[in-house]
């Protein structure tokens, strides 16, 4: 079934109190309507229609990635002023499906029940139960507890306000059904808008099905505030650590991760406490990662260890790695197998063969270190000149005593040794000691000064 899919995104959520128009709020690493949109566009032959309006050019311009017809409502009018809006776009064969852009975390399976029940000729209407079930439409049903409108909050008797069940926002209808319903809409309210919610009890008059689907609460929360966006980002938080344990991932503890992004794990990985993926990240089948890490837009081979407190962005990291603790990988960071790169070691824009170690206290930038390299503590390689960035290339089993500095662009020859406290500035052949530092001196009597008497 042909699907036109509105999503309503031009309020502009007075309540966030911020500068950003509400759907812009990001949610796990997405902003809410990205949220909204991805998973739209798991329905097959669905067509995908944004209505926006308060901060427009920003809604735009910021997701104009997006594959998404465009429609403004200048100004906001209710939501079924906004459906209209896009209700010409629309074909009349077609099922339209009504989402919010400020509800954002409904499974595409929940939509796809919404437009099935609507194929059948029904109005069909997504409902949840709620504790508190203040400021929502609720639904009203009749004697045989057939639905026969939906209240708003602000227009309700109190015994209307005291209904549990409420409206989600969430709809779809046939076109041709929808555009004659929208077009009959009035303001005649409380708020003076034209309510959306008003075709509930056209379709009832006129003996159209209306079928209710229920959804759990957590599926269908809307974001209004700041509380409730941190509300549905520990929503999120619990479905993707849910998600990873039913793979077989081990967390230490589901409430602590966060997942910003698309992670992906093989067999037998565990994750600590307090872990942030952001982007894509794959972790290989027994990949361990310590507490306190934070990985970005990076992939780990199997059976590699990221011990605590490290920080991993756009690296490529081999199978079988030791990284950390308290190790920086920049992009471009390429290691091979075996490597191992301990405490306060940065890494950037830099290749590192097999077996090779550097684990302390050091600096490998636009790096090209071959295999079995021992890397002693504190060598930096001195890429830039203040304007350019020049390249460090280090042959297979070199030794590198500690406290070398490699003033780029510099070459070391495979086999080579390089004595501890120099500084490298010219190229070094296979299979040498280089070494740069001036010989060892003792001043006979010399006394350290002493604190002056006032
Ligand atoms: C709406 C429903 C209510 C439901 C609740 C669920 C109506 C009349 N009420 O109320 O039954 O319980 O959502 O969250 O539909 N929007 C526009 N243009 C407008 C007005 C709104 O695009 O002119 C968009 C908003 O950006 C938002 C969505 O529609 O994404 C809902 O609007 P909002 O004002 O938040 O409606 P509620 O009062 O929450
Ligand atoms: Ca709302």
């Amino acid at each position: 079934m042909p699907t036109s899919i509105v999503i309503l995104a031009a309020g502009q959520g007075k309540r966030m109190h911020s500068d950003l128009p509400k759907v812009l709020q990001p949610l796990g690493g997405r902003c809410l309507l990205e949220h909204v949109v991805d998973a739209a566009a798991g329905l097959p032959e669905a067509r995908l229609h944004v209505v926006y309006g308060h901060g427009g050019e920003r809604v735009r311009q910021s997701l104009d990635h997006l594959d998404v017809e465009w429609i403004e409502q200048a100004e906001q009018l209710g939501t079924g002023h906004a459906v209209a809006q896009a209700l010409p776009a629309v074909s009349d064969d077609d099922v339209v499906l009504v989402l919010y852009g400020d509800v954002p975390l409904v499974r595409a399976e929940t939509m796809a029940a919404l437009t099935a029940a609507a194929a059948d000729g029904a109005l069909a209407l997504l409902t949840t139960r709620l504790d508190e079930p203040a400021g929502y439409g609720r639904i009203v049903r009749g004697a045989d507890s057939d639905i026969v409108r939906i209240v708003e909050d602000k227009d309700a008797t109190a015994a209307e306000r005291a209904l549990d069940e409420v409206n989600t926002g969430l709809m779809a209808a046939p076109a041709s059904l929808l555009r004659k319903w929208v077009d009959r809409l009035e303001a005649d309210n409380a708020q003076r808008e034209y309510y959306l919610t008003d075709v509930i009890a056209m379709a009832v008059a006129e003996g159209v099905a209306v079928t209710g689907i229920a959804a759990p609460p957590d599926e269908v929360l809307g974001v209004n505030d700041r509380f409730q966006l941190s509300v549905a980002e520990a929503a999120l938080r619990e479905r993707s650590a849910a998600t990873l344990m039913a793979a077989g991932v081990t967390l230490r503890d589901p409430q602590r991760i966060d997942v910003r992004g698309e992670l992906t794990c093989g067999r037998d990985v565990m994750i600590d406490v307090n872990c942030v993926f952001e982007g894509d990240v794959r972790l290989a089948d027994g990949v361990h990662i310590g507490p306190n890490c934070i990985v970005r837009d990076t992939t780990v081979g199997a059976g590699t260890e990221i011990l605590p407190n490290s920080l991993l962005d756009g690296a490529d990291v081999g199978a079988h790695c030791r990284i950390g603790p308290f190790a920086r990988l920049r992009p471009e960071a390429r290691l091979a197998d075996e490597v191992h790169v301990g405490n306060f070691v940065e890494v950037k824009k830099s290749d590192i063969g097999r077996g090779s170690k550097a684990n302390h206290l050091t600096y490998i930038g636009d790096s090209s270190i071959g295999s079995g390299v021992n890397v002693g503590a504190g060598t930096i390689t001195c890429n830039y000149d203040g304007v350019n960035k020049y390249r460090t290339v280090i042959g297979d089993n070199v030794f590198v005593g500690s406290d070398t500095q490699f003033v780029a662009p510099v070459t070391v020859g495979a086999g080579a040794t390089i004595g501890a406290g120099s500084t490298i500035t010219k190229d070094v052949p296979a299979n040498e000691l280089a070494l740069s530092r001036s010989r060892q001196i003792v001043v006979p009597g010399w006394k350290r000064p002493e604190k002056k008497k006032s």
